[in-house]
């Protein structure tokens, strides 16, 4: 029977992980995956999370089944930090999920039982896993424009004109901030001219949001997002803690599913649980647990939102400097670009050659479309990248 299995294709992201790990030059520099890491190279676990975990150590009586949707405080606790007082409590259906992928694969599984015709809209480019679980489901999708490689900012006429194409009952798969791989995001006027499409289309909005406090602030991050659940009548959100709460391996996240009509909302809290019972029974509980713990206790709450903030600036002063290198090294202010984006991910907007260039000469990892993780620099590694990326004729 195994015979039978093909080759899949590889996951760029995670090849380049493996790369990187068989470099045996001691000078090589990881800026591959997205994941955070401090002035040390190193990926912290948070220190309100730390507390946390000891708390759940000590007082932690049993390991038995929570709930099918994970615990509600959980799902109570994740709402009001994504959508805060945007929309009614009794709107929102949720799950407790593996990671955000887990969500982005339980939101697709959703709208093929609601509508298995629905066409996906994706931005081009995107996350290469969410082409890769759509494939995988054998769901059509068409991209939208959005990257404009001249301005490396966003290319919004073109996404608008795409967009335009949608029809009712379509889905539109949106980043809720920190665009994954390019690091360009919409404005807020932009996002209220996305809004009157939607409405005008009638298609949904699909938001993935895993970096919420990685960009302009945890509040702002979540500002289109809620502009967007109040302003439609329905919204799927598939939100991640890996990044924010710094729990990559703990494997959490949430699907949401917002309805206006409240009175929906018993069919898709069980459609969700049913899900949810499918595809893996009950979700992991141990990152959702911490997450609540912190959530709701307010002197790890405080704590926790410091030590985001602290990381979320030093990623912009991150970008600042390197943009500051960039321009002194080119005599030219070509890649302001980097400082105005935002989240853990900028696009440089060159040749997978000169990527691959950059990696051989200098032992620099970036992911071939030239996404770059500002997250896994430092001020000594800073100068050796702008120093490549000219060396390489970037
Ligand atoms: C990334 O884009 O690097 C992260 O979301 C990690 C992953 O799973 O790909």
């Amino acid at each position: 029977m195994f015979q039978a299995l093909k080759p899949q294709p590889e996951d760029k992201i995670l090849a380049l992980m493996q790369k990187y790990k068989e470099d045996p030059r001691d000078t090589k520099i990881d800026l591959g995956v997205g994941v955070y890491k401090d002035a040390n190279g190193q990926t912290p676990i948070m220190r309100a999370v730390k507390a946390a975990e000891k708390t759940l150590w000590e007082q932690e009586q049993t390991k038995s089944y929570v709930a099918l949707a994970g615990d509600p405080a959980f799902s109570d606790a994740m709402v009001q930090l994504v959508l805060g007082d945007a929309v009614d409590r009794a709107a929102v259906s949720a799950i407790a999920t593996p990671g955000g992928t887990g969500a982005v694969r339980q939101g697709f599984d959703l709208v093929k039982m609601a509508n298995p015709n629905a066409k996906i809209y994706v931005s081009d480019p995107t996350w290469p896993n969410h082409l890769s679980i759509l494939k995988h489901m054998d769901m059509p999708f068409t991209l939208y424009r959005y990257f404009d490689n001249d301005t490396r900012g966003v290319d919004f006429d073109g996404m608008m004109a795409d967009l335009a194409q949608a029809q009712a009952g379509d889905i539109v798969l949106l980043h809720g901030c920190c665009h994954n791989p390019t690091g360009a995001n919409l404005n807020m006027v932009q996002w209220g001219e996305v809004i009157a499409l939607l409405q005008k289309t009638g298609a949904v909005p699909m938001i993935d949001i895993a970096y919420q406090g990685f960009g302009d602030g945890l509040e702002q991050d979540a500002a289109a997002t809620r502009l967007i659940a109040k302003s439609v009548p329905e919204t799927i959100i598939a939100a991640s803690c890996s990044k924010n709460f710094g729990i990559y391996r703990e494997r959490t996240g949430i699907l949401m599913a917002v309805c206006q009509d409240t009175s929906a909302k018993g069919l898709n809290q069980s459609t969700l649980n049913y899900l949810n019972r499918q595809n893996y029974s009950f979700p992991p509980d141990h990152g959702a647990r911490l997450v609540t713990m912190v959530l709701n206790d307010p002197a790890l709450r405080a704590d926790w939102e410091q030590e985001l903030e602290d990381v979320r600036l030093s990623m912009l002063t991150l970008r600042k400097s390197l943009a500051d290198e960039l321009q002194r090294l080119s005599g030219s202010d070509r890649f302001g670009f980097i400082a105005q984006h935002r989240g853990m991910f900028s696009r440089l907007g060159t040749s997978a050659d000169k990527v691959e260039l950059i990696r051989e000469r200098h032992g620099i990892y970036m992911v071939g479309d030239s996404r770059l993780n500002i997250a896994g620099l430092n001020a000594k590694t800073i100068p050796l990248l702008a120093h490549a990326i000219i060396d390489c004729g970037v």
